[in-house]
């Protein structure tokens, strides 16, 4: 319990065990290792549907029938495309800058594209249409930065091609095979949503001012780029490429455990089981993994066995980042977009948690606990020391 002069009041670190909001949308039970997309499991999700189809259904709430999906997809492939001052903003971006800033900027951009009439209220319907067009657009965002710092044109999307394939496609040039396609489509099923998280927390507290969707977007991706949250992905594929192999994991692990060093892609608030998400992606990026992965794929799986037997008593286990990595690798995607594709992906979840919050609405106003000195003299600058 802490106490201010109006009175005392719990202090959480970090807001552990608060409940800040009701949610239908995604729920995580920690103990056991299971997520469910609005009650359906996420390993019934991955196996049957599309990053469209869930999106669809976190946003609305049901599993759209063929014609409410066609209208949304056909909707969405109108939002992908690119307008030509995008694309002129987007080349003279700096070249060295952090994808994660670029995508930040692009949708700061976005917002300034269409600004809201002055003076008028947005309704939750123009939020929700500006939401959508935020989703479909963050993967052209993502590859045009990329083809650009390469010095490669820009390209529009292909409609012919579905979400994830088409996010592909805008980066390589070409259209990606079926099975590429397929696990970026599961990639981006499993991080769509994720209950009450850091980057959601985030963009809650953004929407609850009554701000605009395109300031909660990037409120959620600055606070997705540290390396305790989104940013760890691009962090474990340099970890098992600076272990090499699998016979130097038990050193390198041993020696950071003893150092209290943690390591990335283990660990999660929630979860004290099993990521069900690690063990979705585990299976894939084993199987799909070429040459020079299937060696990070042999030293991951030793560092998860060392793991396993030192820290499971902790409820250390591996999370969703620590797979993500080789299945990305695997199928071209640079490290360092491994954070922008989970922005991509998460987008769908940030924006159903700030429609539904928006019909609950009220401003985040938590308080800190002041612990400084009262009754300070102030001191002229000349008797200072
Ligand atoms: N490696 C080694 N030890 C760990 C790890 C880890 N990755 N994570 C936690 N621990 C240990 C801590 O050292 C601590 O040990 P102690 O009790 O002996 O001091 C104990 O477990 C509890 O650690 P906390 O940091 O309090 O655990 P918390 O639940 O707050 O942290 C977090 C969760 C931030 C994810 C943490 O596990 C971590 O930093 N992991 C590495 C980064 C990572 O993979 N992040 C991605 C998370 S998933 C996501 O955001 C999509």
């Amino acid at each position: 319990m802490g106490k201010e002069p109006s009175g005392e009041f719990e202090y959480s670190r970090g807001l552990e065990g608060v409940s800040a909001a009701i949610s239908a949308m995604s729920r995580i039970d920690g103990d056991d290792g299971i997520l469910i997309y609005r009650g359906i499991p996420i390993e019934i999700m991955a196996e049957n549907s599309t990053f469209e189809e869930a999106t669809y259904f976190l946003l609305f709430g049901n599993l759209p029938n063929k014609k409410e999906l066609d209208d949304f997809t056909t909707e969405m492939k109108e939002y992908r495309k690119l307008t030509s001052e995008e694309i002129e903003w987007i080349k003279n971006f700096p070249k060295g800058g952090h994808p994660m800033d670029a995508l930040k900027t692009c949708v700061s951009y976005m917002g300034m594209e269409e600004p809201p009439p002055p003076g008028e209220k947005q309704t939750l319907r123009g939020f929700t249409k500006n939401g959508k067009k935020i989703i479909a657009r963050l993967p052209s965002f993502v590859a045009a930065f990329d083809r650009a710092r390469n010095g490669k044109e820009i390209l529009q999307p292909d409609n012919s091609l579905p979400h994830a394939a088409n996010f592909l496609y805008m980066l390589h040039g070409e259209k990606p095979d079926e099975e590429s396609a397929k696990i970026l489509d599961l990639a981006f099923i499993l991080h769509a949503d994720h209950g009450m998280n850091a980057s959601t927390f985030s963009t809650y507290v953004t929407s609850s001012t009554l701000s605009d969707i395109y300031s909660s977007i990037i409120t959620g991706i600055g606070t997705l780029r540290g390396p305790l949250h989104g940013g760890a992905n691009e962090r474990v594929v340099a970890m098992l490429q600076q272990i090499g192999s699998p016979e130097n994991a038990e050193d390198y692990i041993m020696k950071a455990i003893k150092e209290h060093k943690k390591i990335m892609g283990f660990g999660h608030r929630v979860y004290k089981a099993y990521d069900p998400r690690a063990k979705i992606l585990k299976d894939y990026a084993k199987n799909l993994a070429g040459k020079e992965e299937s060696k990070l794929v042999e030293t991951a799986i030793k560092v998860e066995e060392i793991m396993m037997r030192e820290v499971s008593k902790k409820g250390i286990f591996p999370n969703v980042d620590f797979y993500s990595g080789f299945a990305y690798k695997a199928i071209g995607i640079p490290t360092d977009l491994f954070t922008p594709i989970f922005a991509v992906s998460r987008v769908s979840g940030w924006v159903g948690h700030c429609i539904e919050y928006r019909q609950q609405n009220r401003i985040f106003r938590p308080r800190a606990i002041y612990n400084g000195p009262i009754d300070v003299e102030y001191t002229p600058m000349d008797e200072r020391e």
